[in-house]
Parts: structure tokens; sequence; C-alpha cells
């Protein structure tokens, strides 16, 4: 789910290229973040609540919050909204069905 034309926006979009989520091949375009072409492939669920497991999306989409940390080529806790996607990434997500001991 792209835009694809705007009534006052124009889009400059880059090249296609492919990245992995969780092992399997997507397509993306240079130039947009890593939560973006997440988001046009139909990945909605970021991670989860830590206690009751609740999906967590897309919040700030500015890097201020933490609900777009992913692995990012064996790198944790990368901030999916603000970083470009690249050639080839691998993404891993984070914090899914982990558990917690009270
Ligand atoms: S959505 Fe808030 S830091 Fe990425």
């Amino acid at each position: 789910m792209r835009i694809q034309n705007h009534p006052i926006l124009s889009f400059n979009r880059g090249n296609q290229i492919k990245f992995y989520y969780n092992g399997k091949e997507l397509i993306g375009y240079e130039g947009e973040t890593i939560a973006a072409a997440l988001y046009a492939n139909g990945v909605f669920k970021f991670s989860e609540s830590k206690k009751l497991h609740r999906p967590r999306g897309i919040f700030c989409a500015i890097g201020h919050c933490s609900s777009c940390l992913m692995t990012v080529d064996g790198v944790p806790n990368v901030r999916t909204c603000i970083t470009p996607l690249k050639d080839g990434m691998r993404i891993e997500s984070e914090n899914i069905g982990v558990e917690i001991n009270e």
C-alpha cells in the first residue's frame, strides 16, 4: 500500500530494492524508511507489549518512542521509522513472543 498520486505532493521514488524481514524477501524503494517499506508490504505489527503481548505498530514515526525497534543487520534496537532502507538489509522483529518473569 503506497500513495501513487497526491494532489499537492510529488514523490520521487528511488530504485526498487530487495530486503528481508524475518527471513522473507520483500521489495522496497531507495529513499524510504524501513518502517514505511514494511508497512507497504503489509507488516503492521512491529512489536508487542511485554506483559500483555498487545501488538505495537508505528506510533510517533519521528524516532521519539520505541514502538518500531527492530534488529537491522545484526544491530538491535534500531528505530526503523527513521532508518533508511538499503538493498539487502536483514531486518528481524524484536519483543514478539517474549515472556517476562514477575
Ligand atoms: S515509531 Fe516511534 S521511534 Fe519509530
